[in-house]
């Protein structure tokens, strides 16, 4: 099991020189642990995936593995951004998977939000276990598990209050022989976000909103259609370019659009237009168990409206949501 505790005398990484210090002992363990073997890891683009990789890659380059599954729904320019920054800038030895239509196919016609997740979740699994197959000399699988995922995890186990279970607390299935390699386990997010800078990773990429797993699959509400999800990745791309525009980027926990799969009557150029309304939600919380409302300017709140309605079609109203959690949950689905 991946519960190893904290030592008390552990300092917190609270500057770039004790980062640099904690990146050097890292490598060193790595190349202890790993010699010339192979290391596999599911680099997602997420934070803690991403400081593993380049931690990795300082240790051990081509040794480590890299695979990128795209499951059709990241957000606008995710994959091509861990593209260019892993494979082109770090020179990683990254596998990219396009598996779009393999999850598009598998989830055309499903509306149940529990039944999507589980669909999304599995087929992930599926496709990244097919792609580890048909490698060679693989001995250790790479992990971005943080310290939080073994709190909350023990916490579940003793029964206290439980949180979640983390997928990736609690060791590798018997039938898989690899071994661990999790050099972040210790760490809190904001000491992973000191390494990820220290490391010379995009700050955009290391202060990244959280992102659920299955991605736009559950902000494309209802059952998914590509013409929505395109609609979808447009809009939230402008919503994310005006919060950077408007410098909220760093201040708001969490922001991006949903779209339902209902139409209303609107009008453009002079005819009747039928549209999906796009849903702006922008949350803030210390936990993701309750959040509160950011309170968006109204002028920013106007002109992703005008940008929006103008650029993306199939939409032609926007909307805000004013529900905290609880009510509402952060993601609608
Ligand atoms: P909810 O919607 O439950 O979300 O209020 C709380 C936080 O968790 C994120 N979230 C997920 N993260 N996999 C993840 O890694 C998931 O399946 C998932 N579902 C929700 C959500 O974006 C919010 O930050």
């Amino acid at each position: 099991m991946s519960t190893t505790l904290r030592p008390e005398s552990m300092h917190r990484i609270d500057s770039l020189a004790l980062a640099q210090q904690f990146i050097d002992e890292q490598v060193a363990a790595v190349r202890a642990q790993v010699g010339d073997k192979k290391v596999l890891l599911a680099l997602s683009g997420g934070v803690d995936s991403s400081v593993v990789a380049a931690l990795l890659i300082k240790a051990i380059g081509k040794q480590l593995v890299c695979v990128h599954v795209n499951h059709g729904l990241m957000r606008k320019g995710e994959s091509e951004n861990v593209i260019e920054v892993f494979k082109n800038g770090l020179d990683a030895n990254l596998i990219y998977i396009d598996a779009t239509d393999r999850f598009l196919d598998l989830l055309a016609g499903v509306s149940d939000p529990e039944q999507k997740r589980k669909i999304i979740g599995a087929e992930f699994i599926k496709v990244f276990d097919e792609e580890a197959a048909k490698l060679d000399g693989i001995s250790f699988l790479a992990q971005g598990t943080i310290y939080p995922d073994i709190l909350e995890s023990i916490k579940q186990a003793e029964g206290k209050k439980a949180v979640k279970s983390h997928h990736n607390v609690g060791g590798l299935p018997e039938e898989m022989k690899m071994e661990l390699v999790e050099p972040i386990k210790l760490l809190f997010k904001d000491e992973v976000r000191m390494v990820g800078e220290a490391l010379g990773l995009p700050h955009a990429m290391v202060y990244r909103q959280p992102f659920p797993g299955p991605g736009l699959g559950v902000r494309c509400l209802g059952a998914i259609t590509r013409d929505r999800l395109h609609a979808l990745r447009e809009a939230d791309a402008i919503l994310r370019e005006e919060f950077d525009n408007a410098g909220l980027a760093g201040k708001v926990w969490q922001y991006f659009i949903a779209v339902p799969d209902i139409k209303s009557v609107g009008v453009k150029d002079e005819s009747r237009y039928e549209g999906w309304p796009a849903i702006i939600r922008a949350v803030n919380t210390t936990d993701a168990m309750t959040a509160t409302v950011e309170e968006v300017p109204y002028p920013v709140l106007h002109k992703i409206t005008v940008r929006i309605t103008a650029e993306v079609a199939g939409i032609n109203r926007v909307l805000f949501d004013l529900t905290p959690k609880p009510t509402g949950t952060i993601e609608w689905e």
